[in-house]
């Protein structure tokens, strides 16, 4: 085909398309197609722009490293993820609701034992977390792993702090025969994201500020059940209605309580759903 113009351009791309011998990737790619043409054609995209547009993703690949996934930051900030993580975990009510992953999450946390503290030196005031692992039907669920991580008083994740010996606020334990669970860790406090590149820039042009409510991770795992990948964040907190990525629920938002004893608490239970049968 020869000729194209800005008319039938978007119908010889999908012609071309139509062969893809993977229906999935057939229809995920028409789709993305469609809609990046209609998008241009709405704002008119002028070449600098697009041009400028391409400087951003380049960018934003280049601030790739081991440590750090810009361009999940970019599916954060954009509500990507949260759209995803949403579509895909419409559980039934009364199951704890599942938000985003984030970028903070490590393979092979230290597994502690119920009553550690996760903390392991991280500064910030020291609290009490516990609860109880829960199925839908109200079973307690035994040996349930519990990942939990979270951001210290003053904003970094223990990633963040390259020359740490070792991990901190960050940990693994697993749930008692009755489902309860207990650590000992620093109160969650509101933090920036990383905003030093490309998405940072792209925050600053639109006006928007980088911060995440307190919250501490969870990701629980327990066989019959589906994964939760959730955070609970702390009431009271002034970024609970501008969240950077946009990842509130108001059923995850909980108190750290000052107790009569000066120790803090914060009491969660989870509710997991059970995996449907395939038979
Ligand atoms: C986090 O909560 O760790 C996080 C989530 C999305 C983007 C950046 C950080
Ligand atoms: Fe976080």
């Amino acid at each position: 085909m020869r000729n194209l113009d800005q008319y039938n351009i978007t119908q010889a791309v999908l012609a071309r398309l139509a062969q893809t011998p993977d229906p999935r990737l057939k229809q995920i790619m028409t789709s993305l197609v469609q809609h990046l043409h209609a998008f241009a054609r709405e704002v008119r995209l002028t070449e600098d722009e697009w041009k400028r547009g391409i400087d951003f993703l380049t960018a934003t690949g280049h601030t790739c490293t081991d440590q750090r996934q810009e361009f999940i930051l970019l599916s954060d900030t954009l509500g990507l993820s949260m759209l995803t993580v949403a579509m895909n975990n419409d559980k039934p009510a009364g199951c704890t609701e599942a938000t985003v992953f984030g970028p903070f999450h490590v393979e092979g946390a230290p597994v502690v034992e119920q009553g550690a503290d996760v903390a392991n030196g991280a500064p910030g005031e020291p609290c009490l977390v516990r609860g109880r692992v829960r199925g839908l039907g109200g079973e307690p669920v035994a040996g349930a792993e519990i990942d939990v991580w979270q951001a210290d008083a003053d904003g970094l994740y223990d990633v963040q702090r390259p020359d740490l010996p070792h991990h901190q606020g960050r940990a693994v334990l697993h749930s008692a025969e009755d489902g309860g669970f207990h650590f000992r860790s620093v109160v969650a406090e509101p933090y920036p994201i990383p905003d030093d590149g490309p998405v940072g820039e792209m925050l600053r042009a639109t006006a928007r500020h980088p911060w995440r409510p307190a919250h501490l991770h969870f990701m629980i795992k327990a066989p019959g059940y589906e994964t939760l990948v959730t955070h609970v964040f702390r009431d009271g907190d002034p970024y609970l209605d501008s969240d950077a990525v946009f990842g509130v629920r108001q059923s995850l938002v909980a108190q750290w309580v000052r107790q009569a004893d000066g120790l803090t608490t914060l009491d969660f239970d989870f509710v997991l759903n059970p995996v449907k049968k395939t038979t």
